[in-house]
């Protein structure tokens, strides 16, 4: 799996993802993309208004974040959470504050919203 701007099944910028109002306010929402044998795992957060998006690539040991479908944050919402090791990364920056990779940060994933719409950028 490659998670590079090259990587063939990243989805091309506007490609819608999901309705805003299909997110949780906190919530996250995980989704793969397969262009022949290589995928692209990325997710979205949403905090009030504000949607960003990562790389589904934990910097420490390149695990995928969630063990559960959309499970990225932790229980308040306040921070992603990589379930394999602990780690914790801010929702705004993706960088990680807390567990075994403190100061590096996730790849993003540029999203934006338009007309209700999350989508790709
Ligand atoms: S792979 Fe994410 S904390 Fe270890």
């Amino acid at each position: 799996m490659s998670d590079d701007d090259d990587n063939p099944a990243r989805p091309a910028a506007g490609t819608p993802l999901c309705p805003l109002d299909d997110l949780a306010d906190p919530g996250s929402r995980g989704f793969m993309y397969r262009a022949s044998d290589q995928l692209f795992l990325g997710f979205i957060v949403r905090r009030g208004e504000a949607v960003t998006g990562f790389i589904d690539h934990c910097p420490h040991a390149g695990m995928p974040l969630a063990m559960l479908p959309d499970r990225y944050l932790t229980r308040d919402g306040d921070f992603i959470l990589c379930t394999s090791h602990g780690a914790l990364f801010r929702p705004g920056d993706g960088v990680c504050v807390g567990g075994p990779c403190v100061g590096k940060a996730l790849t993003a994933w540029p999203v934006s919203v338009d007309a209700g719409v999350v989508t790709a950028g």
